[in-house]
């Protein structure tokens, strides 16, 4: 694989003596040979459809991207000893940036309490917001930042983070500053949400349709003129928001822009995929419950809303496991994302997702590794960057312990196959 400023501009097979033999590939014995020499030679290279060699995406020309200082012009050989090779995982559903684990909660759990019951007596994400508005932007930033390598030893390369454990301006936006944060510390791709409709505040308890108000009126606003995010997300769910309460703030988030992405359908078939699908959505995750119906609206999508499932909630909270078997064999598109959070998804490991998608969905080595790789990446609308090894994509890639690496990651459960991990062609852990 030949990479120039992070993008893959060549892929071929055999030895290096063989594989400078072909006319396309530079001499890398050459170690004076620059990067503006090949450049040259591969300017004509084809691309997949919609992608170009050229830097020309808005995740290119993000400013907030990590930039590597390495401005080095030489080329260099990685022999991996033949180790194999895939594409980096995606996470496209994460809450990784909050104060407290609530290990208090799963103690109640282990012992009958429900989720809602917890949520309803003050607990859950109320708990979370408490917390995180006692929390210093600095702590909550380097508390996420080890979750991040965590993640990143486990082979995340790309990252959706959401806010939603703030419910204030104030904290909403300090949340938000902190995954900006994180984007501009980190080399992996990190994808920002806004979550204001997580949870109505204790201080909105008994006037719901206000909290709605201060969404649209104030944190929508704010959120934007900061450039803080690149989705909004709402818990559309029994005893959270309704679909009226969500198509509202899409509609005004739409008006500035910013695509959705639904949490639906965990507690029950309340109405997350209709609204969803009728709003454009990227994606609609959770869908623990989730009839024909809903999968004939995610199929009549075509690919446009991506039906995006959390085993690890359901393993956590001992809830019905999305019904993941059946959606593939409908035709839909699945992914799968950890749900890292402290109360429902303790789980860092998308490998560990990978695991629970076999054994207890039914699905396939080979359709979960599509789950978390070119699936997930279609939910964050990256799949012309990241999720598969071709000429134009980002070199996102790991380099397994084991061969056949899409079969033992589900198998070895708890046991991480990932040797190294790369993103944009950078080395990040060894
Ligand atoms: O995706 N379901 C809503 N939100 C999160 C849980 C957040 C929490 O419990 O802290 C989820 O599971
Ligand atoms: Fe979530």
């Amino acid at each position: 694989m030949l990479v120039k400023d992070g993008i893959i501009i060549e892929i071929g097979t055999g030895t290096r003596a063989q594989l400078e033999n072909q006319s396309n590939w530079p001499n890398l014995t050459d170690s004076s040979t620059n990067y503006h020499e090949i450049s040259n030679s591969f300017e004509n290279k084809t691309s997949p459809e919609g992608t170009s060699t050229e830097k020309t995406s808005p995740e290119e020309r993000n400013s907030e991207k990590f930039t590597p200082n390495d401005s080095s012009s030489e080329i260099e050989w990685i022999d991996l000893n033949g180790a194999e090779v895939m594409p980096g995982l995606v996470d496209s559903h994460t809450h990784i940036v909050f104060a407290a684990p609530r290990h208090e909660e799963f103690a109640l759990r282990i012992q009958g309490a429900s989720y809602e019951e917890i949520a309803a007596a003050g607990g859950g994400i109320l708990n979370s917001a408490q917390k995180l508005r006692e929390t210093s932007e600095d702590q909550l930033f380097e508390d996420a930042s080890k979750r991040v390598k965590l993640m990143m030893e486990w082979g995340t390369t790309t990252l959706e983070i959401k806010s939603g454990y703030g419910l204030s301006v104030e904290s909403e936006l300090k949340m938000l500053r902190v995954i900006k944060r994180l984007k501009q510390t980190f080399p992996i791709r990190i994808r920002a949400t806004f979550l204001g409709a997580h949870a109505f505040p204790i201080e909105f308890k008994n006037r719901r349709d206000d909290y709605i108000d201060l969404i649209l009126r104030d944190m929508l606003p704010a959120v934007v003129a900061d450039d803080l995010a690149d989705h909004i997300d709402v818990f559309c769910d029994e005893g959270f928001f309704t679909p009226e309460q969500t198509e509202k703030i899409l509609l005004k988030a739409q008006q500035y822009g910013l695509p959705a992405k639904i949490h639906g359908n965990e507690l029950g078939l309340t109405g997350g995929v209709q609204v969803g699908v009728k709003m454009n959505a990227w994606s609609v995750d959770h869908l623990e419950h989730c009839s024909e119906v809903e999968m004939e609206l995610f199929k009549q999508s075509n690919g446009n809303t991506i039906p995006v499932a959390l085993p690890g909630t359901s393993y956590f909270l001992g809830i019905p496991y999305a019904p993941t078997r059946k959606m593939i064999d409908y035709g839909l598109p699945v992914a799968l994302a950890t749900d890292f959070n402290p109360g429902s998804s303790p789980v860092a490991s998308l490998q560990t997702v990978c695991a629970l998608a076999c054994t207890q969905m039914k699905l396939m080595p080979q359709e979960v590794f599509h789950a978390v790789t070119c699936n997930a990446a279609r939910s964050l609308r990256l799949e012309n960057e990241v999720g598969c090894l071709a000429v134009g994509m980002s070199a996102d890639f790991l380099v397994m312990k084991s061969k056949d690496a899409v079969k033992t990651i589900p198998y070895y459960l708890g046991q991480n196959q990932v040797q190294q991990t790369f993103c944009r062609g950078l080395n990040v852990v060894n």
